[in-house]
């Protein structure tokens, strides 16, 4: 059946097209389904919206960074980033593949406790580690990175309470040329910050230090930013086993690497502006192998998140109504919101529809269900006249967004896996009344 379209006027939009000839870099790709199964086989079971997940393409893109480090440098150690996605199913799999576990929080070491990490296997790191859950953390081995030298004075405590030696080792943040640059995390590596806090470990005598770690940010397309905090970290370690008697057994070089999404003001799409992983492996490895001396082969660590999980993700969502907005351009309501795609401040994601529509694309923005103005899950998309029901397919959207999300105004949806055969799995329910107000209580005297 043919619709009726009102015709309007449109202002020619500049910014659309770029040098590189891209006419509509968010043009509508129609994609019927993930890993071979049907969008609305998925919708029909499980509800819009709904985020699926692909085991293959995370097992995939874990397997790619693996190889990259450990084909250029013997010994590698990768631990998931749990912040970035920590559905049990998510992480199992990261598991399953030897990954250890990154945590920052007493949450996040718990729950990686209860998926069976033991303690040695855990990389504690974060600003605020409270005092208690850096005793068990000391006593079940885990690898604590220190931040603070409040955290120092709390680990001697813990050390004497125990009467062990922990095994500690110390955030350092630096200058790798890269903006803007995260220094509110660990000690400084150019004000002599980070030498202070090496002396302050050495004097009290306490502690063993055996690492050094150092995440620069997120998102980081600079490749020789890694070089360059490689080569000042392992400058670091010689300088503290050459003054104390400390051995440097690991430098971890937290996590950062970008996804293929395309950033919020970044002109270039992702396959030209984004770097490969070789190309981070590369200068990690190279500065390892040509400044370390020889005989000495620390422990390198990596804390990828995103560069492994995000292109894993999908979110399904559906055209719930269209309107046309006094600029010229459409509006779209649709069932997800910015509740559940916190990323959706900084990324433009990929956007496919789930069938062939006629009409002429034309700009769009997609707003979420929220009564909230700040409710814009993609303000530049490029579609044809969409009927209501279509299913929007979002991507990639596996990092941050399942840990991010918040239940603000409506439920959160469930989450799928899809294996490597095609078989899929609820992974989370979707969130029911019953959830939400388990945790209140009504005051006697206001009940009715
Ligand atoms: C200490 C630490 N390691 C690793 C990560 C993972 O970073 P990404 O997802 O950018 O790889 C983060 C995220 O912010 C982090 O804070």
């Amino acid at each position: 059946m043919k619709r009726y379209e009102k015709p309007v006027i449109h202002k020619l939009q500049i910014g659309f097209a770029n040098k590189f000839g891209f006419a509509s870099p968010y043009g509508a790709r129609v994609r019927k389904s993930i890993d071979g199964v049907p969008i609305e086989q998925l919708v029909e079971k499980y509800g819009s919206p709904l985020f699926v997940f692909s085991e293959r393409r995370l097992r995939q893109k874990f397997r790619e960074l693996k190889n990259a480090f450990t084909l250029r440098y013997p010994n590698v150690e990768f631990s998931w980033s749990y912040k970035t996605n920590y559905l049990d199913a998510i992480a199992s799999i990261l598991h399953d593949e030897g990954a250890t576990a990154e945590v920052v929080s007493e949450f996040e070491y718990e729950k990686a406790r209860r998926l069976g990490v033991p303690g040695e296997q855990i990389i504690y790191n974060g600003p605020y580690k409270p005092k208690e859950s850096l005793r068990v953390a000391v006593k079940e081995g885990a690898r604590i990175n220190i931040d603070t030298f409040e955290e120092i004075a709390d680990l001697e405590e813990v050390a004497d309470e125990l009467g062990v030696r922990p095994k500690v080792a110390i955030r350092v943040n630096m200058d790798t040329g890269i903006h803007p640059r995260w220094s509110r995390f660990g000690f400084n590596y150019e004000n002599g910050q980070a030498w202070d806090a090496v002396k302050r470990i050495a004097l009290g005598g306490k502690l063993d230090l055996i690492g050094l770690h150092c995440h620069m940010g997120t998102f980081i397309l600079k490749p020789e930013a890694y070089e360059v905090e490689t080569r000042k970290l392992v400058e670091l370690a010689h300088r503290i086993e050459d003054e104390y008697s400390f051995q440097i057994e690991y430098i971890d070089v937290g996590g950062g690497f970008p996804s293929r999404n395309r950033l919020k003001g970044i002109y270039l799409p992702p396959d030209v502006a984004v770097p490969s992983i070789d190309e981070y492996a590369e200068r990690i490895t190279t500065a390892l192998l040509s400044s370390l001396r020889a005989g000495a082969y620390p422990k390198l660590i990596l804390e990828s998140g995103r560069a492994i999980v995000d292109e894993a993700g999908f979110l399904i969502t559906t055209v719930h109504a269209s309107k046309r907005l006094p600029d010229g351009r459409r509006g779209y309501v649709l069932d997800a919101g910015v509740n559940i795609l916190f990323t959706a401040f900084w990324y433009h994601f990929n956007v496919e529809i789930d069938r062939e529509v006629n009409g002429a694309a034309e700009p769009c923005v997609l707003y979420g269900p929220l009564c909230m103005n700040i409710d814009v899950v993609h303000d530049r998309a490029h579609l044809p006249p969409l009927p209501r029901g279509t299913r929007l397919i979002l991507s990639p959207v596996g990092a941050y967004n399942v840990t991010q999300w918040m239940q603000f105004i409506r439920y959160r949806p469930a989450v799928v896996l899809i294996g490597e055969n095609g078989e899929v799995d609820l992974i989370r329910e979707a969130e029911s009344l019953e959830d939400i107000v388990r945790r209140e209580r009504i005051p006697e005297r206001l009940k009715r």
